[in-house]
């Protein structure tokens, strides 16, 4: 696979195309190479899942990044590539696509992409990030019920996708935010976009941290890519990534 200004690695087939970025990054790629492959083996999700797809028909791509930023604020980098993979389903193929926080790329309430960061530890050499990015595109098999709130942007748009050009509208997108991100070293000028299209905006949540669940209404994201709610009493919380998950009232959106 190549395109035009991006350093592919393409694989046909691979375990995860993160474990593959991890070892080129631990081997001293460069940042900005992008791994791609058509078919994962063993593909992970967020909280331990796993993330299958069949052959040839989805995007499968980790990008290494070696940013000069401090460790701590790198996780908001998903955020930034959620809002670049938004973007680029609107701008190339012209459907709806809303972030679900902090980065689920979501269509009529059903999510078409997931994105999984992974970090090393800090060495003498700075540290790497590794963006793991799976959009469905033209599969359709969603029969499972634990992907029944799953689909795929051809089953929204009975148009097959090119993967190509939407990869590379992904990467260009994502190559304007990531600068506007790194001169602030935080989302202070994205956030204003990723509000925009944040599907729980201004309505009511579930927020479930370990045994405890209960409801807010979902402002919008602050400088440091924090969920901000506000309980029924009206105080405003921050919720940060982890182990609190956050869904609809009537289920994932
Ligand atoms: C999620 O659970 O929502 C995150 C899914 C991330 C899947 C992508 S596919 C490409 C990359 N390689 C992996 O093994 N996972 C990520």
């Amino acid at each position: 696979m190549k395109i035009d200004g991006l350093d592919i690695h393409y694989l046909e087939e691979v375990t995860s195309t993160n474990d593959v970025a991890k070892e080129l990054a631990k081997a001293g790629a460069p940042s900005k190479k992008l791994v791609v492959s058509d078919y994962q083996s063993a593909g992970k999700g967020r909280r331990g899942r796993t993330w299958l797809a069949p052959m040839g028909q989805d995007i499968f791509m980790s990008l290494i990044l070696r940013p000069e930023i401090a460790q701590g604020k790198a996780s908001m980098l998903t955020l930034v590539m959620g809002l670049s993979v938004a973007e680029a389903i609107r701008s190339e193929l012209g459907i709806e696509a809303m972030i679900k926080w902090p980065n689920d790329i979501v269509v009529d309430g059903q999510k078409v992409c997931g994105i999984l960061t992974e970090m090393s530890a800090v060495s003498e050499d700075g540290y790497y990030v590794v963006i793991g990015t799976g959009i469905n595109c033209n599969s359709h098999d969603f029969d499972d019920e634990e992907l029944s709130y799953a689909t795929s942007l051809m089953m929204v748009s009975s148009k097959e996708v090119n993967r190509e050009e939407l990869i590379a509208a992904v990467m260009k997108s994502f190559d304007k935010n990531l600068d506007t991100f790194l001169k602030k070293g935080n989302l202070s000028e994205l956030g204003e976009a990723y509000n925009h299209i944040l599907v729980n905006k201004d309505s009511e949540v579930q927020i479930c941290e370990n045994e405890k669940t209960w409801t807010a209404i979902a402002l919008g994201i602050n400088d440091d890519g924090g969920l901000l709610v506000e309980d029924s009493e009206g105080n405003v919380h921050t919720i940060f990534t982890g182990e609190v998950s956050v869904r609809g009232l009537n289920g994932y959106v």
